[in-house]
C-alpha cells in the first residue's frame, strides 16, 4: 500500500526536483549564516552575531519545511551536500549586504518554483510556497532596514558600535 501512494506522488515531479533544489539552496544560506555569525562573533559584533546564528536556525527550518513537504507528498527528500561557505568580509556592511544578495537569490528562486507550478496546475505546490513568498518580503525588508542604518549612521568604528547595539534578535 505504501509503494502505491509513493508511487502516486501528490506533486509533479518538475516541482519536486525545483523543491529539492530550494532544500539545498536554503541549506546552503544556513551555512552562509553561519559563517556571517563567526565573522561577527570574532569581532564583538555581539547583537549582528545573535542575528546571525538566528537567521541560521531559521533558513534551517526552511529546509527542513520543505524537506516534510516533499516527502507528505510521497516525493523523495534530498539531503543536501554544502560545499565551501565564505568567511571572508571586508566589513560589517558588506556582510548584510551578501546577506541582502542572498535573500534576494532566494526569493527568485522561490518565485521560479511558484511559476512553474501554476504553469502545471500543482496547485499544492503553489499553495505551499505562499509562506514562503511572505516570508521572503520580510527578510528582504529587514536585511534593506539594517543596511540603511549604515548611511544614517555613517561607518566609522562608533557608528559600527552604534549600529550593532541596534540589531535586534527578537
Ligand atoms: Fe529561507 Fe531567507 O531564505
Amino acid at each position: 500500500m505504501k509503494d502505491i501512494a509513493r508511487q502516486q506522488m501528490s506533486i509533479k515531479v518538475e516541482s519536486m526536483d525545483m523543491l529539492n533544489a530550494q532544500i539545498q539552496m536554503e541549506g546552503r544560506a544556513s551555512a552562509s549564516y553561519l559563517a556571517m555569525a563567526s565573522w561577527c562573533d570574532q569581532r564583538g559584533y555581539n547583537q549582528s552575531a545573535g542575528f546571525m546564528y538566528k537567521q541560521a536556525a531559521e533558513e534551517r527550518e526552511h529546509m527542513m519545511k520543505i524537506f516534510k513537504f516533499v516527502n507528505d507528498c510521497g516525493g523523495n527528500a534530498i539531503s543536501p551536500a554544502i560545499e565551501s561557505t565564505n568567511h571572508d568580509f571586508s566589513s560589517l556592511e558588506e556582510v548584510f549586504e551578501t546577506a541582502l544578495s542572498q535573500e534576494i537569490d532566494v526569493t527568485k528562486s522561490i518565485n521560479r518554483i511558484v511559476a512553474a507550478a501554476k504553469k502545471n496546475s500543482d496547485f499544492g505546490v503553489e499553495n505551499f510556497l505562499q509562506w514562503f513568498i511572505t516570508e521572503q518580503l520580510e527578510e528582504e525588508k529587514t536585511m534593506r532596514d539594517i543596511l540603511d542604518l549604515f548611511e544614517i549612521m555613517g561607518r566609522d568604528g562608533i557608528a559600527l558600535k552604534l549600529i550593532d547595539e541596534r540589531i535586534s534578535v527578537e
